[in-house]
């Protein structure tokens, strides 16, 4: 067996990923397909199951990108492709726990089918723990790659197909920011763009600094120039990707590089853009100013502050205080008044008191957010909260995720109710699997709408007038079609 990236790391030490990753060349990589993975996949089709966030749903785009290149076609299906790639997340254990779930079951069709390739890259790709399981449990699986080696894929394909030896190229190498690597977009008309890579934030529970590495942004113009090729190819609507997109620049030395960007693409004259996702330690004015005066930037925020407590805020290293985020909440409403908020809330956090949870509901009940991502705190192995002591009993920390969530809901409706009667500008992701006179679409604020209408494809922009409200999505007709 062949391992590349050796030594790898047996646990996840904080110190020593601030370091190798610290190191940045201001010089970006251009990616180049190798030359004889040209003819690759003549013959051959792929198949790739994502998981988590948005992060990876690009990675795979790009892999999907290369693979194409190399003559592949797209499989509907696990059983009907000859490669599979299993792009996974390990944000929580669950997550973790359901990847290999599935890649357990696909020893039977190994045996079956010895010549069908299996290979598994993302986050969990990144863990020493993770990758020594698959190496010495999980024979099945051919090819591991982590986040660093996304665009040595290509030849470690061609590698793997000349000696047939399973091959591990896990580590984590320095930053690095490759441009140019091909893309498969799964949509049309909306496009995920990279902003920046990794995170620098270290929050005590958190995967993602040692899966994802250091914050290294791209330069401006290979963003902007990535958005204007999107419009020209007809693309409506992009969103800028990035652990903590208002972090933008830092490492390129910008001061408010965030801002700076905001502006740039809005030039470009895209109709719609959304960023994904802030945080509070990096706001600044100037950037919701850009929302408020540029009018492609939709108004949309969210802004992940998973606690209403400041003990626990201070106990996940989140670098602000609560009263901090109240401020930042106040003063945006103010700004944009019409401006959705969403957030991130974690429950059940080593330890949280019955009393830091009620804060967490306070803030709740003063932000009253038009959506809230909610998850019990998963202990993961290297990262510092995982060695928290926790007195607290999952039972416990369930009931507390099911008030949450219903106290969530509740202002999520009321603030639904709000928009009955007025009209939204939807763009229209296509018709309904169920119903093909019902479409569905997100309007300016990223509002889920069902709508009835007629004659209406994918990548119309239609104005909708709301007629019914749940918690999390709206109901209407569609009015009249803009533009056409
Ligand atoms: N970078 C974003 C931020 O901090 O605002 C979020 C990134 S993370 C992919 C998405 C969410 O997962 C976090 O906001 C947090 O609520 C949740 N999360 C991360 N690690 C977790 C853990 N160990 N247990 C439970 N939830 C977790
Ligand atoms: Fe994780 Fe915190 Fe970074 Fe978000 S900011 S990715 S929660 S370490
Ligand atoms: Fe998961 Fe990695 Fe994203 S851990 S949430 S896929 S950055």
């Amino acid at each position: 067996m062949r391992v590349q990236g050796f030594p790898w790391y047996n646990t996840l030490d904080m110190e020593e990923t601030k370091i190798r990753n610290r190191v940045r060349s201001f010089e970006r990589d251009v990616f180049e397909m190798p030359e004889m993975a040209a003819d690759l996949g003549k013959g051959r089709t792929f198949f790739i199951h994502t998981y988590g966030c948005q992060a990876n749903v690009r990675d795979g785009e790009t892999l999907a990108g290369m693979l194409v290149n190399m003559g592949f076609t797209e499989a509907g299906d696990v059983d009907d492709a000859d490669l599979v790639i299993f792009n996974t997340c390990a944000i929580r254990k669950a997550a973790e726990d359901h990847v290999f779930g599935e890649i357990g079951n696909l020893k039977h069709r190994k045996e079956q089918n010895p010549e069908k390739i299996f290979a598994l890259c993302g986050c969990m790709a990144q863990m020493p723990a993770v990758v020594e399981r698959i190496r010495t449990a999980y024979p099945q699986i051919d090819l591991v790659f982590g986040t660093h080696n996304l665009d040595r894929f290509p030849r470690l394909l061609q590698d793997f197909l000349d000696r047939r030896e399973r091959t591990f190229a896990v580590e984590s190498v320095p930053g690095s920011v490759i441009e140019n690597l091909p893309v498969q977009r799964t949509s049309a008309y909306k496009a995920f763009v990279n902003i920046m890579y990794g995170c620098d934030k270290f929050c005590t529970y958190c995967i993602v600094p040692y899966t994802r590495g250091r914050e290294r942004s791209r330069m401006m113009e290979d963003i902007v120039r990535e958005i204007k090729e999107f419009k020209a190819s007809g693309g409506k609507e992009v969103t800028l990707l990035g652990q903590n997109v208002n972090a933008y620049g830092k490492d390129l030395g910008m001061e408010d590089g965030f801002t700076d960007l905001l502006n740039a693409c809005a030039d470009t004259g895209i109709d719609r853009i959304r960023f994904y996702s802030s945080h509070p330690r990096d706001y600044t004015v100037s950037s919701i100013e850009a929302m408020r005066t540029r009018e492609n930037i939709m108004p949309a925020l969210h802004l992940p502050v998973q606690s209403g407590s400041n003990d626990v805020l201070r106990r996940m290293n989140r670098g602000y205080r609560i009263e901090r985020f109240y401020e930042l909440f106040d003063d945006m409403k103010a700004r944009i008044p019409d401006m959705t908020f969403t957030t991130d809330l974690i429950v059940g956090f080593p330890d949280e008191t019955d009393e830091q949870f009620e804060d967490t509901l306070k803030l709740v009940d003063y932000c009253k957010f038009d959506l809230a991502y909610t998850f019990i705190f998963s202990p993961r192995e290297g990262t510092p909260a995982a060695g928290y002591a926790d007195g607290i009993p999952m039972r416990v920390k369930k009931e507390r995720l099911q008030t949450l969530n219903d106290r969530i809901s509740l202002y999520a409706r009321q603030k639904n109710q709000g928009y009955i009667g007025r009209e939204l500008l939807v763009l229209c992701d296509g018709p309904s699997k169920k119903n093909p006179d019902t479409y569905a679409g997100y309007s300016e604020e990223n509002k889920l709408v069902n709508f009835t209408g007629r004659n209406i494809q994918e990548g119309d922009f239609v104005k909708v007038e709301i007629t019914d409200a749940k918690s999390y999505t709206l109901d209407g007709r569609a009015a009249e079609r803009k533009g056409l």
